[in-house]
């Protein structure tokens, strides 16, 4: 899954979503999130979380991207990248995992940090018998 993917590819979709964490809305948490999907048409799609006085109306990174993506014709996808800067590489949210996996049966998931630690993890893993009907 992952060796489908060039490296160069890897490292351009992690520093896409670093951009997208650049531009996240987060005064109440701090905790700023980029995302990027490698769509398979090869557009990156990318998101950002945006915070609400509201909290509860908060858009999570993840999700974000996920929709551009879809507004955008791509429902289909090869990979994730996550950024944050977290002390370690931070994995998505349940409510994100169960969105992506609505698109993607699986693929992998590249977490990472401004300190440069990373981890990568297959979607399955992360969400094992998503919910379906
Ligand atoms: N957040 C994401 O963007 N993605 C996740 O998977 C989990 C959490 C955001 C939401 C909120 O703006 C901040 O991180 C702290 O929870």
């Amino acid at each position: 899954m992952l060796k489908d993917i060039r490296s160069e590819t890897i490292e351009e979709l992690v520093q896409r979503a670093r951009e997208a964490y650049e531009n996240a809305y987060a005064p109440y948490s701090h905790f700023k999130v980029g995302a990027a999907l490698l769509g398979k048409s090869g557009t990156i799609h990318t998101g950002c979380n945006v915070e609400n006085a509201s909290y509860g109306l908060t858009i999570c990174a993840e999700r974000n991207a996920v929709a551009k993506a879809v507004s955008s014709g791509e429902r289909e996808f090869s990979a994730l990248a996550i950024f944050t800067g977290a002390d370690h590489p931070t994995p998505p949210c349940g409510a994100c995992r169960q969105v992506i996996a609505e698109f993607s049966e699986d693929m992998p998931v590249i977490m990472e940090t401004l300190q440069s630690k990373r981890v990568i993890l297959s979607l399955k893993d992360l969400l094992p018998h998503r919910f379906q009907f």
